[in-house]
């Protein structure tokens, strides 16, 4: 049995849960090293104190599911059967109470905890992302070898990006350029929609990448991920083109301070928010403050955005071995915006940033 799965019972027994039921991808992979996208049909894991877990998934996966390594009981079932009386089954050959029962609060769909519930007579409900994400938060060495790989990857995209532009490109083709080279590089999937932005439209943190054409004095804001072996990885990186206003400067040079200083706290002991909240005074010394609507960064692994939110409310403690991302901004509407971000490595006594790609300000000719 993987060690992942026997922390995961021992939790079980403490809190004296019969049953979890885990049902994300996210969390299955992290816990059995099975990764599929199941579309809309069922797939989860359940585990248990002492009986043996089983995974339930479409039954043109359930070679896959041993590919991949697990050992256990499979239910694989076709298109046209009920996958809930098989599980039914197979709950019910196994010693399991069920008075206190666990699921993932935030993303099983309403249907499907009914469906788990009414295997039980009226259980108790905690929720396992608690657990899974304390699990998930401190990286292993192999997952850290992957994430580096990962975020090598978003530098070679955002070198690929800058050596695409020219005047009057436009976003969407400078955006496909870097798809089509990471593709080249065996990459499948990016870790969410690739953001190209020049000038005023970089100016919307959460801007969409169209048919704006580059031109000289533009902003050009690139932020990108790539997907490799189950891990993400997500690097901002803003350029001038041509040329570049002191205004501009002032702004772009404001982030980089309150990005560096955001990493320079980043250390095993030291408080989550403060991170935040070291960026934040930065920025608003600096006038800013109101052109700095989010937090400074998210956790970073298998989901792109995951445990803990790097908020300035955060009062979590930096662990070893925790990954994430870095990531301030300024957004000025009528001039664009900067933002730039690392992927970051808790190491022993500092951090190390996975991503590494230069970032002082760079006029791009
Ligand atoms: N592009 C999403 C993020 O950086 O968090
Ligand atoms: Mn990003
Ligand atoms: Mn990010």
């Amino acid at each position: 049995m993987n060690q992942r799965i026997e922390m995961l019972k021992n939790w079980l027994k403490e809190a004296k849960i019969d049953a979890a039921f885990i049902n994300s991808t996210e969390n299955v992979f992290y816990l059995t090293n099975f990764h599929t996208d199941p579309h809309e049909r069922l797939m989860g894991l359940f585990v248990f104190q002492e009986e043996e877990p089983f995974i339930v998934v479409p039954g043109m996966e359930a070679r896959q599911v041993k590919d991949a390594g697990w050992g256990n009981e499979v239910i694989g079932y076709s298109d046209h059967e009920d996958p809930w009386h098989f599980i039914k089954q197979s709950i019910h050959k196994r010693n399991v109470k069920g008075s206190k029962v666990a699921f993932e609060n935030e993303v099983l769909t309403y249907g499907r905890s009914q469906a788990f519930l009414d295997l039980f007579d009226s259980p108790a409900i905690v929720n396992v992302e608690d657990k899974l994400n304390e699990m998930r938060v401190v990286k292993d060495e192999k997952e850290i070898e992957i994430m580096r790989r990962a975020a090598k990857m978003a530098d070679f995209g955002v070198e690929v990006g800058v050596s695409a532009l020219e005047e009057g490109i436009t976003e969407m083709e400078v955006l496909a350029k870097i798809e089509y080279e990471l593709k080249k590089q065996g990459i499948r999937e990016m870790s969410f929609s690739t953001m190209v932005l020049f000038g005023e439209k970089s100016g919307d943190p959460h801007g969409n990448p169209g048919d704006r054409r580059l031109k000289a004095g533009d902003f050009v804001l690139f932020d990108l991920g790539v997907v490799l072996e189950g891990y993400t990885s997500d690097i901002t990186r803003t350029f001038a083109y041509k040329s570049v206003s002191d205004k501009q400067k002032e702004i772009y040079n404001t982030v980089l301070k309150a990005e560096l200083a955001s990493l320079e706290a980043s250390k095993p002991g030291n408080r989550i928010g403060d991170l935040d909240q070291i960026a934040r005074d930065i920025i608003s010394d600096a006038g800013y403050g109101d052109y700095f609507p989010h937090r400074i960064g998210h956790g970073l692994g298998i989901n792109v955005h995951e445990f803990p939110s790097m908020s300035h409310l955060n009062d979590g403690i930096i662990k070893t071995g925790m990954t994430y991302t870095i990531e301030p901004g300024i957004y000025v509407p009528e001039i664009g915006g900067v933002r730039i971000e690392d992927d970051v490595l808790i190491t022993e006594d500092g951090y190390e940033t996975l991503t590494k790609f230069p970032k002082d300000l760079q006029i791009i000719e």
